[in-house]
């Protein structure tokens, strides 16, 4: 198994471009699922994530060629399979973004409950819920999920039914399955209380190139007026915010100084704001986003929430962060439970963080020390990485087969950014 191998301390300083957002990307490629005509995506980020979700739309019948700029999907004939197996599903719990794209096309669709990062129990109740909605028939048995419409005059399996759907709480997959399913139902679907984020929007333009009738995807209520059939479209995938994140958090933590081109400051702003109440010094313009610091870190306490909130995604990074802020801040994540496996991991780097239920307590400064440590899930695998660039001497990182999950070319980047030898990958066993 690949580890990472980084000797700091090392400050990052330089530009580098974001990737495309992996949680833009994986619904966009299943929305190739709602039409015979082809899906032409750009800047899809090379990660491992992506290739599941392209292995698992191939098992349905899509094909799928990409060059290093455009990935075009064609899912002309479905396949013989309408399900997505449990081997996966079971690495990835984003394989449940093609139940809704299914079931709206071909009228049946059996789907793995879904595994993915063990942050937490992570259930698709509203998903289930949403769908029934929309007129699908929905049962459970052996770990699968299967949905069916309901049959025509015919015999063959009718269309959704367009309804009025309210979402207990916001799901950004939830929100993202229903909208696709929306979209070739008969009439009109009203979705409340919906998810907000960034990655909703930009499904939504893809939806709109293809011919979807939407209005208001980003905003907590979605209107869509559902269309017999979709055509093909061509779209380039929202820059990712969470990457571009990590390593804006990155040149804080380092005292350094990063540029991310191609990141969009509007979608960063919870970020960009706590940043610069830490004394960190910000600048923006349309194509780029620049975090640099060169003063004392000031503590600043933060409660995750969905979007426009702080970030669920960026809360293992910040929390790193705040280990070199002089003071104590307190962290709050209120989106998954058991997202705070990455504090043992820092606290053998020498971090000063307690937990107690969903709050973690952090004193700093702390000058952290390299040590082998061992990556839990894919963000927390990022903060391994950062606190580890900050530490003195040598860091092993085991297991960063999740962080090649969600971020395309992590040690190239940091090359870029100047810490050329420091980071290596190495599969040998580090004794
Ligand atoms: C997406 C992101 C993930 C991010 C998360 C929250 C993708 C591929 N992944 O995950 O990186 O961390 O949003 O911003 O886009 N929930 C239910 N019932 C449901 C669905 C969700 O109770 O039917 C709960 C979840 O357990 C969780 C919360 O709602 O506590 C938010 O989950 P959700 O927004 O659905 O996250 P994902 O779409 O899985």
């Amino acid at each position: 198994m690949d580890k990472l191998r980084i000797t700091g301390p090392c400050r990052l300083e330089g530009e580098i471009r974001a990737a495309g957002a992996k949680n833009a990307a994986l619904p966009a490629l299943a929305a190739s699922l709602l039409t015979e005509k082809t899906i032409a995506l750009s800047r899809v980020p090379e990660v491992q994530d992506l290739r599941t979700m392209r292995k698992l739309l191939e098992h349905l019948g899509v094909d799928s060629s990409g060059s290093d700029e455009v990935l075009e999907l064609r899912h002309a004939v479905p396949s013989e399979y309408d399900d997505a197996p449990y081997e996966l599903v079971k690495t990835m719990r984003a394989s449940v973004l093609v139940l809704g794209p299914l079931v709206a096309r071909l009228g049946h669709a059996r789907v793995s409950l879904p595994g993915g990062c063990a942050i937490g129990s992570r259930p698709i109740d509203q998903h289930l819920a949403g769908l029934e909605a929309l007129g699908a028939e929905i049962t459970l048995d052996h770990g699968y999920v299967t949905a069916r419409t309901r049959p025509d005059g015919s015999g063959s399996p009718g269309r959704l039914e367009g309804a009025r759907f309210r979402f207990a709480a916001p799901t950004v997959g939830g929100t993202e399955n229903l909208l696709m399913a929306a979209t070739l139902a008969k009439g009109t679907t009203i979705l409340e209380n919906c998810a907000q984020e960034p990655e909703i929007r930009d499904l939504g333009n893809l939806l709109a190139k293809m011919g979807a009738r939407i209005s208001g995807a980003g905003e907590a209520t979605i209107e869509i007026e559902g269309v017999e059939s979709l055509a093909g479209a061509s779209h380039t995938i929202l820059a990712d915010r969470i990457e571009a994140g990590t390593y804006l958090i990155g040149a804080a933590m380092t005292g350094g100084e990063v540029t991310v081109r191609d990141a969009v400051a509007a979608d960063l702003a919870p970020l960009l704001e706590l940043l610069a109440e830490c004394g960190c010094d910000i600048e923006t313009s349309d194509s780029s986003v620049t975090v640099a610091r060169t003063s004392e870190l000031r503590p600043r306490n933060v409660v995750t929430a969905p979007h426009p909130g702080f970030p669920t995604d960026l809360q293992a990074q910040y929390l790193t962060l705040m280990t070199q802020a002089s003071g104590t801040s307190t962290i709050c994540e209120t989106i998954f439970e058991s997202r705070f496996q990455h504090v043992p991991e820092l606290r053998r780097m020498g971090a000063d963080v307690e937990v107690h239920g969903n709050v973690a307590r952090v004193n700093g400064p702390t000058r952290l020390t390299g040590a082998r440590v061992m990556a839990t899930d894919l963000r927390a695998s990022a903060c391994l990485v950062l606190a580890a660039l900050a530490a003195d001497g040598e860091s092993v990182i085991e297991r960063i087969y999740h962080l090649d999950r969600g971020y395309e070319a992590m040690e190239l980047k940091l090359h870029v950014l100047g810490a050329g030898w420091r980071v290596e990958r190495t599969s040998e066993d580090h004794r």
